[in-house]
C-alpha cells in the first residue's frame, strides 16, 4: 500500500488508544498491546546477531551551580557549559535557587491531575498543535504507527495572563501552583540565556537575550504509569527537543536517556536538580556547535514516573537563524531560516522521529 494509503488506516486505527496509557492502566492492563510494542531494534534493550546490548551504567552529566555561576567563578562555570553543550547537549543545574516546595508542588499537583476520571482530563484534548492547552497521548496521537507509553499535558506559558484562563480549573491548586512553577523556571531560563550567550562569545548579543526574554515558553507534563511489560515499549521515541533550551523537572524515578558517543545512557537523577538541554534552536542559532542531542525515554514496571519539560525559545513570531556573530566567509551558515510555521507544519505532517525537522533545516554544502 502506498503511504496515502496506509494513513487512514493507521489513523483510523489509533482512535482505539485515545484514551491514553493511564486509561489503559486504570482498566487494569496486563500485557502491553500490539499498538504500543515498538520494533526489535526500537527497543530499550535488544538482541542483535544473537548478541544481547546491555545497558551502559548511568550517566553522570557535566553539573553547573547557578550560584557558582552568579559569582566570582563565573568564567570557569561558562566553560563547562560551552563543552557541555558540545559533548552532550545536557547537562545539570543545582543551586538554582528555585525553593524545593515550588518544584515539588507542582510534581504533586501534576500528578493529581492525572489522577482525576478520564472525563474530566480529556476536556483538554485537542488536535489543534498551538492550542494554548492541549491533554493527550503518545507523540502523534493521529499519526503515530507505534504508541508510547505517556499521557501529556501542555500548557503554553508565556506571557502568562494570556494562557492561564485556559488552563485547567481542577485540581482547584492547579493553576496557582503550575503559574508559579512556570515564573521561577522562566526566571531560571533568564539566567541560563545570559550565559549560553556568552559562553558563544557573542559580542552585543543582549538583542539575542531580549528577544528570548520575551520569548515562547511551553510546559510538557508528562506521565509515564507503570507498564506490565517495560522491554517492549518505550515512554518517549528518541527525538530532539525544537526550542532554545528546556529545562526538565523528573521525580526521583529513572527514564531519561540521551544518545553519548551512539550509546543510549541513562540520566542520573538528582532529587532537586534540573536536567537542561540545547534545543533545535540553540543548535541553529549556535550555527552548529551546541548540540541538540537525541534523547528517549524508558518505562518501568513498578513506579509511575512524572517530568515536567519546559520548552524555551524565540517569540513565535520569530525566524530562527545562525547568529550573524558567528557567521563569516569562513564559517558560512549551515542551516536554512526557521519559523515555527513552518515547524508546526512538519510537526503535524508526519511522525516526528529522530532528528528529521532538524536535518531538514540543514544546508548541506559540498566543498
Ligand atoms: C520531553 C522529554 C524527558 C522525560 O518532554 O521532551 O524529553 O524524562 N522528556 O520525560
Ligand atoms: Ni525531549
Amino acid at each position: 500500500m502506498s503511504p496515502s494509503m496506509i494513513a487512514p488506516v493507521v489513523e483510523e486505527e489509533n482512535k482505539k488508544y485515545q484514551k491514553g496509557v493511564k486509561h489503559l492502566c486504570d482498566n487494569g492492563v496486563t500485557k502491553v498491546p500490539t499498538k504500543y510494542i515498538w520494533p526489535e531494534p526500537d527497543r530499550p534493550i535488544f538482541t542483535k546477531s544473537d548478541k544481547l546490548i546491555k545497558p551502559k551504567g548511568n550517566l553522570k552529566l557535566p553539573l553547573i551551580d547557578l550560584a557558582e555561576l552568579l559569582g566570582p567563578n563565573r568564567p570557569h562555570v561558562l566553560q563547562t557549559i560551552a563543552e557541555a553543550c558540545e559533548t552532550y547537549g545536557f547537562f545539570q543545574v543545582v543551586n538554582h535557587g528555585m525553593e524545593g516546595d515550588v518544584s515539588r508542588n507542582m510534581i504533586e499537583v501534576c500528578k493529581r491531575f492525572f489522577e482525576l476520571p478520564y472525563e474530566e482530563r480529556s476536556k483538554y484534548m485537542s488536535s489543534d498543535m498551538s492550542a494554548p492547552v492541549r491533554y493527550g497521548t503518545s507523540f502523534n496521537q493521529i499519526k503515530d504507527n507505534v504508541f508510547c507509553w505517556r499521557d501529556f499535558l501542555k500548557l503554553y506559558a508565556h506571557p502568562l495572563p494570556d494562557y492561564l484562563p485556559y488552563w485547567p480549573s481542577s485540581p482547584s491548586d492547579f493553576r496557582s501552583l503550575a503559574a508559579t512553577y512556570a515564573k521561577d523556571t522562566k526566571e531560571m531560563f533568564e539566567i541560563m540565556v545570559k550565559a549560553i550567550i556568552e559562553s558563544l562569545e557573542i559580542d552585543g548579543g543582549d538583542e539575542a537575550v531580549e528577544e528570548l526574554e520575551e520569548g515562547s515558553q511551553l510546559m510538557v507534563v508528562n506521565c509515564y504509569p507503570p507498564c506490565p511489560e517495560p522491554e517492549l515499549t518505550l515512554g518517549m521515541p528518541p527525538h530532539s527537543d525544537y526550542g532554545f533550551l528546556t529545562l526538565l523537572l523528573q521525580d526521583d524515578v529513572e527514564g531519561l536517556q540521551i544518545l553519548y558517543r551512539d550509546e543510549w545512557v541513562t540520566v542520573d537523577p538528582i532529587p532537586g536538580s534540573f536536567v537542561v538541554n540545547v534545543g533545535d534552536h540553540l543548535e541553529i542559532f549556535s550555527n552548529g556547535r551546541y548540540k541538540s542531542v537525541l534523547h528517549r525515554v524508558l518505562v518501568n514496571s513498578t513506579k509511575p514516573r512524572i517530568s515536567v519539560a519546559s520548552l524555551h525559545s524565540f517569540p513565535l513570531t520569530s525566524v530562527v537563524k545562525p547568529s550573524s556573530k558567528l557567521v563569516n566567509e569562513l564559517n558560512p551558515p549551515q542551516y536554512m531560516d526557521t519559523d515555527f510555521a513552518t515547524f508546526l507544519q512538519y510537526l503535524s505532517s508526519r511522525e516526528p522521529k529522530w532528528k528529521n525537522f532538524l536535518e531538514s533545516r540543514k544546508i548541506h554544502c559540498i566543498r
